[in-house]
């Protein structure tokens, strides 16, 4: 029996799908069903928030995890990322007004809005700019819009918000796309079994 950390909506459909095109089990759920855990024949699937996606499997309660990217280097688990399956593709920059290009980098001491403060810290670190973080939860467009901040560190994927809200990206950090993530010790003990779901995988992406 292998177990899956999903996050439930679009994420977990399009992994539903893969294993129904690789003939490994039949599964679905519907918008309003509100089950946490499902079992298909010899699998089965925690549905979880996508920031925890890696809790689960690092701890080892789940052997395989899909979830983005960005969400394995915000939460910096003991996690094995091994396949990167090519959708949900985005990058995670830094943004700032229209115009204003990288002028941000000459700011001293710059005020940062982001969902992903381990993120954005590590990169300003890298630039050995010091940097204030203001953690937001969502809308965080909007802190750079009435000057909460200088500068936001966030997803852009059709750049469609940035360009509503008279921002832009100014630059990419990193690229993004949703991975499968494996618990280190059951990569050993179930190796067979994992590989199997790795190997499929790759033919489909
Ligand atoms: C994400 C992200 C941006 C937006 C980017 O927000 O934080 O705001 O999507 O997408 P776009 O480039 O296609 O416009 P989300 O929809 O998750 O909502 P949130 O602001 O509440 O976090």
């Amino acid at each position: 029996m292998l177990t899956f950390a999903l996050s439930k909506g679009r994420l977990s459909d399009k992994i539903f799908d893969m294993l129904r095109k690789l003939g490994l089990c039949d599964v679905s759920i519907s918008d309003d069903d509100r089950r946490l855990i499902l079992e298909a024949n010899d699998l089965r699937f925690y549905l979880a928030k996508p920031s925890d996606v890696p809790t689960f499997v690092e701890s080892g309660v789940a052997d395989l995890g899909v979830v983005g990217k960005d969400t394995i280097l915000e939460e910096n688990r003991n996690i094995a990322e091994v396949l990167d399956l090519g959708f949900g593709k985005c990058r995670m920059c830094v943004c700032a007004k229209k115009g204003s290009g990288e002028a941000y980098k000459e700011i001293p001491s710059i005020r940062v809005a982001t969902k992903y403060p381990h993120i954005a810290k590590e990169y300003f670190d890298s630039l050995n700019q010091h940097c204030e973080i203001i953690k937001l939860n969502g809308s965080v467009e909007l802190a750079c819009i009435v000057g909460l901040s200088d500068v936001i560190v966030d997803i852009v994927e059709s750049g469609k918000t940035l360009k509503e809200n008279g921002l832009e990206d100014v630059t990419t950090i990193h690229n993004l796309s949703a991975r499968l993530i494996v618990n280190s010790a059951s990569l050993k003990t179930k190796y067979d079994e994992i590989i199997e779901i790795i190997n499929g995988f790759k033919k489909i992406v």
